[in-house]
Protein backbone atom coordinates (compact mmCIF):
# COMPACT_ATOMS: atom_id res chain seq x y z
CA UNK A 1 0.00 0.00 0.00
CA UNK A 2 1.45 3.41 -1.06
CA UNK A 3 0.35 6.49 0.80
CA UNK A 4 1.17 10.30 -0.03
CA UNK A 5 1.90 13.25 2.01
CA UNK A 6 2.52 16.65 0.63
CA UNK A 7 3.37 20.45 2.19
CA UNK A 8 0.75 21.97 4.85
CA UNK A 9 0.95 25.41 6.61
CA UNK A 10 -0.53 24.41 9.58
CA UNK A 11 -2.70 21.87 11.43
CA UNK A 12 -5.80 22.56 13.55
CA UNK A 13 -8.49 20.75 15.37
CA UNK A 14 -8.61 17.61 18.05
CA UNK A 15 -7.84 13.83 17.16
CA UNK A 16 -8.03 10.96 19.07
CA UNK A 17 -5.50 8.48 18.67
CA UNK A 18 -6.23 4.98 19.21
CA UNK A 19 -5.09 3.31 22.32
CA UNK A 20 -1.52 2.05 23.90
CA UNK A 21 -0.05 -0.28 22.32
CA UNK A 22 2.05 -1.79 25.41
CA UNK A 23 -1.08 -1.54 27.57
CA UNK A 24 -3.22 -3.66 25.54
CA UNK A 25 -0.79 -6.26 25.29
CA UNK A 26 -0.68 -6.66 28.88
CA UNK A 27 -4.30 -6.14 29.89
CA UNK A 28 -5.22 -9.16 27.04
CA UNK A 29 -2.61 -11.38 28.94
CA UNK A 30 -3.58 -9.87 32.54
CA UNK A 31 -7.27 -9.93 31.61
CA UNK A 32 -6.54 -13.65 29.81
CA UNK A 33 -5.00 -14.72 33.57
CA UNK A 34 -7.13 -13.56 36.21
CA UNK A 35 -10.09 -14.84 37.76
CA UNK A 36 -13.31 -13.48 36.57
CA UNK A 37 -14.20 -10.87 33.44
CA UNK A 38 -12.72 -7.90 32.55
CA UNK A 39 -13.95 -5.52 30.68
CA UNK A 40 -11.36 -4.21 28.40
CA UNK A 41 -12.84 -0.58 26.46
CA UNK A 42 -10.48 1.43 24.23
CA UNK A 43 -7.84 -1.50 23.38
CA UNK A 44 -6.12 -0.96 20.19
CA UNK A 45 -7.38 -3.05 17.62
CA UNK A 46 -4.12 -3.32 16.08
CA UNK A 47 -2.70 -6.67 14.29
CA UNK A 48 -0.20 -6.83 17.11
CA UNK A 49 -2.12 -6.69 19.89
CA UNK A 50 -4.86 -8.60 18.54
CA UNK A 51 -2.88 -11.18 17.78
CA UNK A 52 -2.05 -11.38 21.43
CA UNK A 53 -5.66 -11.28 22.03
CA UNK A 54 -6.07 -14.29 19.70
CA UNK A 55 -2.96 -15.98 21.47
CA UNK A 56 -4.89 -15.53 24.69
CA UNK A 57 -8.02 -16.98 23.36
CA UNK A 58 -5.85 -20.03 22.42
CA UNK A 59 -4.48 -20.56 26.04
CA UNK A 60 -8.61 -20.87 26.98
CA UNK A 61 -9.19 -17.38 27.94
CA UNK A 62 -13.19 -15.84 26.59
CA UNK A 63 -13.36 -13.22 24.62
CA UNK A 64 -17.00 -11.47 23.83
CA UNK A 65 -17.17 -8.11 21.90
CA UNK A 66 -18.34 -5.30 22.61
CA UNK A 67 -17.38 -2.89 20.42
CA UNK A 68 -15.60 -2.94 17.21
CA UNK A 69 -14.20 -0.76 15.18
CA UNK A 70 -14.88 -1.29 11.22
CA UNK A 71 -12.37 -2.84 9.38
CA UNK A 72 -10.27 -3.52 12.08
CA UNK A 73 -11.25 -5.72 15.40
CA UNK A 74 -12.34 -5.02 18.53
CA UNK A 75 -12.09 -2.07 20.55
CA UNK A 76 -14.48 -3.11 23.41
CA UNK A 77 -14.66 -6.43 24.93
CA UNK A 78 -15.06 -8.77 27.96
CA UNK A 79 -12.20 -11.05 28.44
CA UNK A 80 -13.16 -13.92 31.01
CA UNK A 81 -9.86 -15.01 32.16
CA UNK A 82 -8.55 -18.78 32.71
CA UNK A 83 -7.85 -18.17 36.81
CA UNK A 84 -3.96 -18.78 36.05
CA UNK A 85 -4.68 -22.28 34.42
CA UNK A 86 -4.04 -21.83 30.59
CA UNK A 87 -4.77 -24.72 28.62
CA UNK A 88 -2.39 -25.98 25.94
CA UNK A 89 -2.67 -24.43 22.50
CA UNK A 90 -3.57 -26.82 19.65
CA UNK A 91 -1.41 -24.79 17.05
CA UNK A 92 1.60 -22.53 17.12
CA UNK A 93 1.46 -19.02 18.16
CA UNK A 94 1.83 -16.53 15.86
CA UNK A 95 2.80 -13.17 16.99
CA UNK A 96 3.02 -11.22 13.83
CA UNK A 97 5.58 -8.13 13.96
CA UNK A 98 5.06 -7.77 17.32
CA UNK A 99 7.99 -8.23 20.01
CA UNK A 100 5.95 -6.88 23.15
CA UNK A 101 3.78 -10.17 22.47
CA UNK A 102 6.22 -12.74 21.46
CA UNK A 103 8.89 -11.58 24.85
CA UNK A 104 5.64 -11.21 27.33
CA UNK A 105 3.95 -14.07 26.08
CA UNK A 106 7.66 -16.20 26.25
CA UNK A 107 7.87 -15.46 30.10
CA UNK A 108 3.99 -16.63 30.65
CA UNK A 109 4.52 -19.73 28.99
CA UNK A 110 7.50 -20.98 29.84
CA UNK A 111 5.86 -21.30 33.33
CA UNK A 112 2.90 -23.47 32.00
CA UNK A 113 2.72 -27.15 32.12
CA UNK A 114 2.87 -27.82 28.54
CA UNK A 115 4.43 -27.20 25.25
CA UNK A 116 4.16 -24.70 23.03
CA UNK A 117 5.31 -22.75 19.74
CA UNK A 118 5.19 -19.27 19.12
CA UNK A 119 6.22 -17.85 15.28
CA UNK A 120 6.48 -14.21 13.58
CA UNK A 121 6.67 -12.71 10.63
CA UNK A 122 10.09 -11.97 8.71
CA UNK A 123 11.23 -8.82 11.12
CA UNK A 124 10.15 -10.73 14.35
CA UNK A 125 12.19 -13.64 13.47
CA UNK A 126 14.95 -11.94 13.06
CA UNK A 127 15.00 -9.62 16.48
CA UNK A 128 16.81 -11.09 19.30
CA UNK A 129 14.94 -13.58 21.41
CA UNK A 130 18.24 -14.20 23.80
CA UNK A 131 17.66 -11.73 26.41
CA UNK A 132 14.56 -13.02 27.80
CA UNK A 133 15.61 -16.96 27.22
CA UNK A 134 18.33 -16.38 29.45
CA UNK A 135 16.72 -15.29 32.42
CA UNK A 136 14.03 -17.69 31.72
CA UNK A 137 16.57 -20.65 31.47
CA UNK A 138 17.91 -19.52 34.76
CA UNK A 139 14.34 -19.78 36.44
CA UNK A 140 14.32 -23.09 34.85
CA UNK A 141 12.52 -22.67 31.29
CA UNK A 142 13.83 -24.98 28.77
CA UNK A 143 13.29 -22.76 25.55
CA UNK A 144 14.40 -23.63 22.34
CA UNK A 145 15.44 -20.67 19.03
CA UNK A 146 14.95 -22.57 16.07
CA UNK A 147 15.18 -19.36 13.64
CA UNK A 148 17.25 -19.31 10.89
CA UNK A 149 19.43 -16.89 12.72
CA UNK A 150 21.17 -17.55 16.44
CA UNK A 151 18.47 -17.14 18.94
CA UNK A 152 15.68 -15.88 16.75
CA UNK A 153 12.12 -17.29 16.62
CA UNK A 154 10.55 -19.41 15.94
CA UNK A 155 10.38 -20.79 19.26
CA UNK A 156 9.56 -23.82 21.04
CA UNK A 157 8.97 -23.55 24.85
CA UNK A 158 8.81 -26.34 27.15
CA UNK A 159 7.18 -25.08 29.85
CA UNK A 160 6.87 -26.38 33.59
CA UNK A 161 7.90 -25.55 37.08
CA UNK A 162 9.82 -22.07 37.66
CA UNK A 163 11.75 -21.33 40.08
CA UNK A 164 12.38 -16.78 41.35
CA UNK A 165 15.17 -15.08 40.92
CA UNK A 166 17.13 -12.17 41.36
CA UNK A 167 17.81 -10.85 37.65
CA UNK A 168 19.89 -8.01 37.19
CA UNK A 169 18.91 -6.55 33.67
CA UNK A 170 21.81 -6.06 31.57
CA UNK A 171 19.14 -3.78 28.97
CA UNK A 172 17.06 -1.32 29.89
CA UNK A 173 14.15 -2.97 28.25
CA UNK A 174 10.76 -3.75 29.81
CA UNK A 175 10.01 -6.51 27.64
CA UNK A 176 12.46 -8.37 29.36
CA UNK A 177 11.47 -6.92 32.64
CA UNK A 178 7.97 -7.67 31.64
CA UNK A 179 8.95 -11.56 30.60
CA UNK A 180 10.55 -12.39 33.95
CA UNK A 181 7.69 -10.91 35.99
CA UNK A 182 5.26 -12.97 34.09
CA UNK A 183 7.04 -15.94 34.51
CA UNK A 184 7.52 -14.72 38.29
CA UNK A 185 3.56 -14.74 38.79
CA UNK A 186 3.49 -18.27 39.02
CA UNK A 187 6.86 -19.29 40.48
CA UNK A 188 6.93 -20.14 44.30
CA UNK A 189 8.73 -17.10 45.92
CA UNK A 190 10.17 -13.82 45.24
CA UNK A 191 10.78 -12.72 41.85
CA UNK A 192 13.08 -9.61 41.47
CA UNK A 193 14.07 -7.81 38.42
CA UNK A 194 16.98 -4.46 39.27
CA UNK A 195 17.30 -2.38 35.55
CA UNK A 196 19.44 -0.26 34.25
CA UNK A 197 17.68 2.51 34.41
CA UNK A 198 13.70 3.40 34.42
CA UNK A 199 12.00 1.55 31.45
CA UNK A 200 7.96 1.90 31.01
CA UNK A 201 6.19 0.61 33.95
CA UNK A 202 2.86 -0.55 32.76
CA UNK A 203 3.08 -4.61 34.02
CA UNK A 204 4.02 -2.90 37.20
CA UNK A 205 0.57 -0.79 37.17
CA UNK A 206 -1.66 -2.84 35.66
CA UNK A 207 -0.08 -5.63 38.51
CA UNK A 208 -1.69 -3.27 40.95
CA UNK A 209 -4.52 -2.85 39.06
CA UNK A 210 -5.58 -6.59 39.27
CA UNK A 211 -4.80 -6.82 43.07
CA UNK A 212 -1.43 -8.68 42.69
CA UNK A 213 1.44 -7.72 45.16
CA UNK A 214 4.13 -6.33 43.46
CA UNK A 215 6.96 -4.04 45.09
CA UNK A 216 8.71 -1.44 43.45
CA UNK A 217 11.72 -0.11 45.19
CA UNK A 218 13.83 2.44 42.84
CA UNK A 219 14.82 0.07 39.62
CA UNK A 220 13.84 -2.98 41.62
CA UNK A 221 10.80 -4.91 41.29
CA UNK A 222 9.65 -8.09 42.96
CA UNK A 223 6.64 -9.83 42.94
CA UNK A 224 5.31 -12.86 45.33
CA UNK A 225 4.90 -16.04 43.29
CA UNK A 226 2.03 -17.33 42.94
CA UNK A 227 -0.40 -15.01 42.40
CA UNK A 228 -3.91 -14.93 41.16
CA UNK A 229 -5.20 -11.74 39.01
CA UNK A 230 -8.59 -10.42 39.64
CA UNK A 231 -10.70 -9.19 37.02
CA UNK A 232 -11.07 -5.60 36.86
CA UNK A 233 -11.89 -3.37 33.91
CA UNK A 234 -9.62 -1.33 32.30
CA UNK A 235 -10.06 1.75 29.90
CA UNK A 236 -6.91 1.76 28.14
CA UNK A 237 -5.43 5.42 27.32
CA UNK A 238 -4.50 6.81 23.73
CA UNK A 239 -1.18 6.20 22.91
CA UNK A 240 0.92 8.75 23.53
CA UNK A 241 3.60 7.10 20.57
CA UNK A 242 1.13 7.62 18.24
CA UNK A 243 0.15 11.20 19.39
CA UNK A 244 3.66 11.92 18.96
CA UNK A 245 3.81 11.74 15.20
CA UNK A 246 0.81 14.76 15.32
CA UNK A 247 2.80 17.01 18.22
CA UNK A 248 5.43 16.72 15.88
CA UNK A 249 3.69 17.90 13.12
CA UNK A 250 2.26 20.94 14.79
CA UNK A 251 5.11 21.96 16.61
CA UNK A 252 6.82 22.65 13.61
CA UNK A 253 3.87 24.92 11.75
CA UNK A 254 3.53 28.28 13.31
CA UNK A 255 -0.22 29.09 13.53
CA UNK A 256 -1.13 25.41 14.31
CA UNK A 257 -3.43 24.33 16.94
CA UNK A 258 -4.06 20.52 17.82
CA UNK A 259 -5.72 19.26 20.79
CA UNK A 260 -5.13 15.55 21.76
CA UNK A 261 -7.28 14.39 24.63
CA UNK A 262 -7.30 11.25 26.76
CA UNK A 263 -3.81 10.59 25.86
CA UNK A 264 -1.02 8.38 28.33
CA UNK A 265 0.81 10.39 30.66
CA UNK A 266 2.56 8.14 32.87
CA UNK A 267 5.63 9.26 33.76
CA UNK A 268 8.11 6.89 31.89
CA UNK A 269 6.57 7.60 28.93
CA UNK A 270 6.35 11.61 28.51
CA UNK A 271 10.42 12.06 27.85
CA UNK A 272 9.13 12.53 24.41
CA UNK A 273 7.02 15.94 25.29
CA UNK A 274 10.12 17.21 27.44
CA UNK A 275 12.08 16.83 24.42
CA UNK A 276 10.50 18.68 22.02
CA UNK A 277 9.97 21.19 24.75
CA UNK A 278 13.49 21.75 25.35
CA UNK A 279 13.34 22.02 21.56
CA UNK A 280 10.96 25.10 21.89
CA UNK A 281 7.66 23.55 21.16
CA UNK A 282 4.55 24.55 22.98
CA UNK A 283 2.73 21.59 24.48
CA UNK A 284 0.67 22.22 27.23
CA UNK A 285 -0.80 19.47 29.45
CA UNK A 286 -3.78 18.84 31.61
CA UNK A 287 -4.32 15.61 33.76
CA UNK A 288 -8.40 14.63 33.17
CA UNK A 289 -7.54 11.02 34.79
CA UNK A 290 -8.94 10.46 38.44
CA UNK A 291 -6.59 10.21 41.62
CA UNK A 292 -6.98 6.35 41.64
CA UNK A 293 -6.81 5.30 37.53
CA UNK A 294 -3.80 3.21 37.37
CA UNK A 295 -2.68 4.88 34.40
CA UNK A 296 -2.78 8.80 34.05
CA UNK A 297 -4.14 10.48 31.31
CA UNK A 298 -4.93 13.85 30.06
CA UNK A 299 -5.20 16.62 27.28
CA UNK A 300 -1.85 17.79 25.15
CA UNK A 301 -2.68 21.34 23.57
CA UNK A 302 0.44 21.50 20.60
CA UNK A 303 0.46 25.10 19.41
CA UNK A 304 2.75 25.81 16.41
CA UNK A 305 6.00 27.44 17.45
CA UNK A 306 8.21 29.87 14.48
CA UNK A 307 11.33 27.40 14.83
CA UNK A 308 12.34 25.12 17.16
CA UNK A 309 16.12 24.53 17.74
CA UNK A 310 17.48 21.38 17.96
CA UNK A 311 18.69 19.42 21.32
CA UNK A 312 20.58 16.47 22.83
CA UNK A 313 18.62 13.62 24.07
CA UNK A 314 19.62 12.95 27.72
CA UNK A 315 21.00 8.91 28.13
CA UNK A 316 18.37 8.35 31.06
CA UNK A 317 15.86 9.52 28.70
CA UNK A 318 16.61 7.06 25.61
CA UNK A 319 14.72 4.27 26.71
CA UNK A 320 11.37 6.42 28.16
CA UNK A 321 11.32 7.61 24.03
CA UNK A 322 13.09 4.75 22.40
CA UNK A 323 9.69 4.43 20.17
CA UNK A 324 9.43 7.70 19.17
CA UNK A 325 13.13 8.76 17.90
CA UNK A 326 12.26 8.31 14.46
CA UNK A 327 9.37 11.31 14.50
CA UNK A 328 12.24 13.59 17.11
CA UNK A 329 14.75 12.72 14.41
CA UNK A 330 12.63 14.13 11.68
CA UNK A 331 11.63 17.11 14.21
CA UNK A 332 15.37 17.92 14.12
CA UNK A 333 15.72 17.61 11.00
CA UNK A 334 12.92 20.20 10.82
CA UNK A 335 14.77 22.66 13.56
CA UNK A 336 18.06 25.09 13.62
CA UNK A 337 21.05 23.21 14.78
CA UNK A 338 21.91 19.64 16.03
CA UNK A 339 19.82 17.13 16.86
CA UNK A 340 21.87 14.55 18.98
CA UNK A 341 20.86 10.85 19.52
CA UNK A 342 23.50 8.58 21.46
CA UNK A 343 23.29 6.17 23.66
CA UNK A 344 20.19 4.48 21.67
CA UNK A 345 21.84 1.38 20.38
CA UNK A 346 19.09 -0.46 21.36
CA UNK A 347 16.80 0.96 18.29
CA UNK A 348 19.29 -1.19 15.89
CA UNK A 349 16.84 -3.99 17.23
CA UNK A 350 13.79 -2.93 16.67
CA UNK A 351 10.77 -3.37 13.66
CA UNK A 352 14.13 -2.45 11.48
CA UNK A 353 17.98 -0.95 12.23
CA UNK A 354 16.30 2.76 13.09
CA UNK A 355 18.77 4.05 13.51
CA UNK A 356 19.55 3.15 9.34
CA UNK A 357 16.26 3.40 8.03
CA UNK A 358 15.92 6.96 9.86
CA UNK A 359 19.12 8.31 8.37
CA UNK A 360 18.46 6.72 5.55
CA UNK A 361 15.05 8.28 4.45
CA UNK A 362 16.11 11.94 5.93
CA UNK A 363 18.95 11.66 3.43
CA UNK A 364 16.98 11.06 0.88
CA UNK A 365 15.11 13.99 1.57
CA UNK A 366 17.58 15.93 1.90
CA UNK A 367 18.82 16.53 5.22
CA UNK A 368 22.63 15.77 6.33
CA UNK A 369 22.83 12.94 9.09
CA UNK A 370 26.22 11.64 11.01
CA UNK A 371 25.84 7.97 11.51
CA UNK A 372 26.95 6.27 15.08
CA UNK A 373 26.56 2.59 16.37
CA UNK A 374 24.35 3.90 18.99
CA UNK A 375 22.67 6.98 17.02
CA UNK A 376 22.91 10.01 14.96
CA UNK A 377 23.36 13.25 14.84
CA UNK A 378 20.58 15.41 12.52
CA UNK A 379 21.39 18.50 11.08
CA UNK A 380 18.57 20.58 10.80
CA UNK A 381 17.72 23.76 8.97
CA UNK A 382 17.64 22.34 5.46
CA UNK A 383 14.73 22.48 3.65
CA UNK A 384 13.57 18.90 3.53
CA UNK A 385 12.28 17.84 -0.36
CA UNK A 386 9.46 15.36 -0.98
CA UNK A 387 10.96 11.78 -2.43
CA UNK A 388 9.98 8.42 -3.04
CA UNK A 389 10.49 6.62 0.52
CA UNK A 390 9.94 2.93 1.71
CA UNK A 391 9.04 2.40 4.99
CA UNK A 392 11.03 -1.17 5.03
CA UNK A 393 8.14 -2.51 6.78
CA UNK A 394 8.31 -0.63 10.35
CA UNK A 395 5.34 1.19 10.71
CA UNK A 396 7.17 3.98 12.97
CA UNK A 397 9.49 5.04 9.87
CA UNK A 398 5.83 5.06 7.80
CA UNK A 399 4.51 7.16 9.82
CA UNK A 400 7.47 9.42 10.81
CA UNK A 401 8.14 10.14 7.41
CA UNK A 402 4.87 10.56 5.59
CA UNK A 403 4.60 13.56 8.86
CA UNK A 404 8.09 14.97 7.27
CA UNK A 405 6.54 15.15 3.80
CA UNK A 406 4.13 17.78 5.87
CA UNK A 407 7.28 20.05 5.71
CA UNK A 408 8.93 18.97 2.67
CA UNK A 409 8.41 20.74 -1.39
CA UNK A 410 6.58 18.42 -3.24
CA UNK A 411 5.18 15.40 -3.08
CA UNK A 412 6.30 12.58 -0.55
CA UNK A 413 5.55 8.60 -1.25
CA UNK A 414 6.12 6.19 1.28
CA UNK A 415 5.59 2.48 -0.17
CA UNK A 416 4.94 -0.25 2.07
CA UNK A 417 2.56 1.49 4.59
CA UNK A 418 0.73 -2.00 5.43
CA UNK A 419 2.79 -2.07 8.33
CA UNK A 420 0.98 1.00 9.74
CA UNK A 421 -1.96 -1.52 11.20
CA UNK A 422 0.84 -2.71 14.12
CA UNK A 423 0.19 -0.20 15.91
CA UNK A 424 -2.07 2.81 14.65
CA UNK A 425 -5.35 1.41 12.65
CA UNK A 426 -6.79 4.67 11.06
CA UNK A 427 -3.19 6.45 10.45
CA UNK A 428 -4.57 6.88 7.16
CA UNK A 429 -7.61 8.70 8.08
CA UNK A 430 -6.12 11.06 10.05
CA UNK A 431 -3.33 12.10 8.13
CA UNK A 432 -6.33 12.65 5.12
CA UNK A 433 -8.21 14.66 7.89
CA UNK A 434 -4.46 16.85 8.50
CA UNK A 435 -3.80 17.51 5.09
CA UNK A 436 -7.69 18.81 4.21
C1 LIG B 1 7.70 -2.09 24.94
C2 LIG B 1 9.00 -1.85 25.31
C3 LIG B 1 10.00 -1.27 24.40
C4 LIG B 1 9.34 -0.59 23.20
C5 LIG B 1 8.25 -1.43 22.60
C6 LIG B 1 7.17 -1.71 23.61
C7 LIG B 1 6.79 -2.72 25.91
O1 LIG B 1 10.84 -2.31 23.92
O2 LIG B 1 10.31 -0.29 22.23
O3 LIG B 1 7.65 -0.79 21.48
O4 LIG B 1 5.56 -2.67 25.70
O5 LIG B 1 7.28 -3.25 26.91
P1 LIG B 1 12.10 -2.84 24.77
O6 LIG B 1 11.63 -3.48 25.99
O7 LIG B 1 12.77 -3.82 23.84
O8 LIG B 1 12.95 -1.65 25.02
Amino acid sequence: MVLQSHYIDRLEGTLIVPGDKSISHRAAILGGLAQGTTQVSNFLCSEDCLNTLKAMEQLGAKVDVLESRDGYGPTKFNISGVSMHPTAPTKPIDCGNSGTGMRLMAGMLAACPFDSEMFGDESLCSRPMGRIMEPLAAMGAKIDAKGAKAGCAPLYIHGGSIHPIDYILPMASAQVKSAVLLAGMFAQGTTSVTQPAITRDHTERLFKHFQIPCQVNGLKVSIDGPVLPLARNLAIPADISSAAFWLVAAATRPGSVLTLPLVGLNDTRCAVIQALQRMGADISIETTSGEDEGEPYGTITVRGSAQLHGTELLVEEIPNLIDEIPILAVAGALAQGEMVIRNAKELRVKETDRIDTTARNLRLMGAEVEEFEDGMIVCGGAQLKGAELQSYGDHRIAMSFLVAGMSAEGTTTLHNTACINTSYPGFSQDLAQMLR
